[in-house]
Order: C-alpha cells, then structure tokens, then sequence
C-alpha cells in the first residue's frame, strides 16, 4: 500500500506565505503531522510526497526527520494543479503496489482508523473508496435563472481523503483525465468514475477536516490539545 500525498499547493486561502503544508501546527508543519499519521497506519508500506517544487529540500528534511526509520519515502516536485501534483507522485509507484491513497495534506488530523478503512475498502474489491461525513449545515443551490432552492441536507456528504483505489485503475483514470485535458479534478475518485469505475463511500471522520483558513489552523491546534490531554 502506497500513499500519494499532494502537498505542492500555495496556501493562499490561508495566508503566511508559506506553502500551506509548510505553515506549523502546534509548533510542527501540516505535513509532517499528516505523515506522521500515515507512517502511524499499519497497513502504509510507502508514502510519496508531491512537495512545492522550489522547496524540495525542504520536504526532504522534514518527512526525512518525522519518518525515522517508519515507511520508505519519496519526494518529488508537485505540479500546477492538485491532479498534476497526485499523477507525480502516481508516476514513481513501481509494479509491486497493488493499493494508491491520496491523502491531502492539507487533512493532518485524520484519524488512522479512517485510513484502515479506506484500505479495507480497497481489498474488499471496490474501485475507488471515499470517506465521507454528513453534511451540517443548511445548503442552498445558487439557481441559473435567479434566486436559490434549498437542497436537502440528508442526501448529501462532504468528500475527505484518503481516497483508495486499486493502482492500475487510479493510474488509468489519471492517463485518460490527462488525454481528455480541461479542468483539473479536484479529487481522484471523480477521475475514476469518469473512467466508468464505482465509488464505494466508507465513514470519515470530522477530525479529517481540510485546513483551508486560518480559523482551521486554530481548530487544528485545539483538536490536538484535546488529544493531548485524553
Ligand atoms: O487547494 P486545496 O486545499 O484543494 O488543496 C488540496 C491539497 O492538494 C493540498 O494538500 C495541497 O497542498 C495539494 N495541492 C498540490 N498541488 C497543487 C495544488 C494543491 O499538491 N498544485
């Protein structure tokens, strides 16, 4: 099993001009939390990072230093896009994985019985496995014609990572979505039901929030807190 971690965005919605999964938490850059917790995960046997291509060496120290002697890593440059930054990692897997997630690393608190299941979900057959969360708030589509409609709440679900697929079905759908070009993806399961593949949704979890704005630095850091102090 083999992570994709795309790690190469800027982080502007965030602010600090920093690339988002250099800016620290709790003292320690969003990356090297989120693999730290994939390196945590049982089943991860190696993990890919796509880092932001003029602070490579950066990464490099930094998975280098929270890794250890935990799962085999790579670094390589990200690209324009969060689709281009995962085919890069996707493009140095060799034969023997079987099983790709691509996990954000923007989500550094998911918890690793999110990532269990993912995996598991992979094993059982399926061909793209998404964890998700319902959705709390009261949404409303904006109407072309004018004005809005509510959509009901109980049929929706948030999108998390890591998303799971078998290799050679993830690095299909990434080839023929890079053939087809147009608008970048911004998941991999998308991808792959394009390609005619079936998305299996499995539990995330809340703590597997995407940190987008700074408010989410701040929840990161309490969620840690809390942990901490369980
Ligand atoms: O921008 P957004 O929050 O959707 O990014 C999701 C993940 O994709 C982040 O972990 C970000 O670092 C990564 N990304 C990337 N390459 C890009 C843009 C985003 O690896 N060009």
């Amino acid at each position: 099993v083999a992570v994709v971690v795309p790690a190469a965005g800027r982080g502007e919605r965030l602010g600090g001009g920093l690339p988002k999964a250099l800016r620290p938490l709790a003292g320690e850059p969003l990356l090297v939390h989120a693999v730290r917790t994939l390196a945590g995960a049982p089943s991860v046997d190696r993990i890919v990072v796509a880092g932001p291509r003029d602070q490579l060496d950066v990464v490099v120290d930094l998975v280098r230093h929270a890794l250890g002697d935990g799962p085999a890593v790579t670094v390589v440059a990200g690209g324009e896009s969060r689709q281009e930054s995962v085919a890069a990692g996707l493009a140095v897997l060799d034969e023997s994985v079987d099983v790709v997630l691509v996990h954000d690393a923007a989500r550094a608190l998911v918890p690793v019985e999110v990532v269990e299941r993912v995996v598991a979900g992979v094993r059982a057959g399926a061909d793209a496995v998404v964890p998700v969360v319902d959705v709390t708030d009261t949404v409303r589509r904006v109407l072309a014609e004018g004005g809005s409609a509510v959509v009901d709440r109980a049929g929706l679900r948030i999108v998390q990572t890591p998303q799971g697929f078998p290799r050679h079905v993830l690095v299909g759908a990434h080839e023929r979505a890079r053939r087809a070009g147009g608008e970048p993806a911004t998941d991999d399961a998308v991808l792959v039901e394009r390609a005619g593949g079936r998305v299996t949704l499995v539990e995330g979890s809340t703590d597997g929030f995407k940190i987008t704005h700074p408010a989410d630095l701040a929840a990161a850091e309490a969620l840690l807190t809390a942990r901490g102090s369980q």
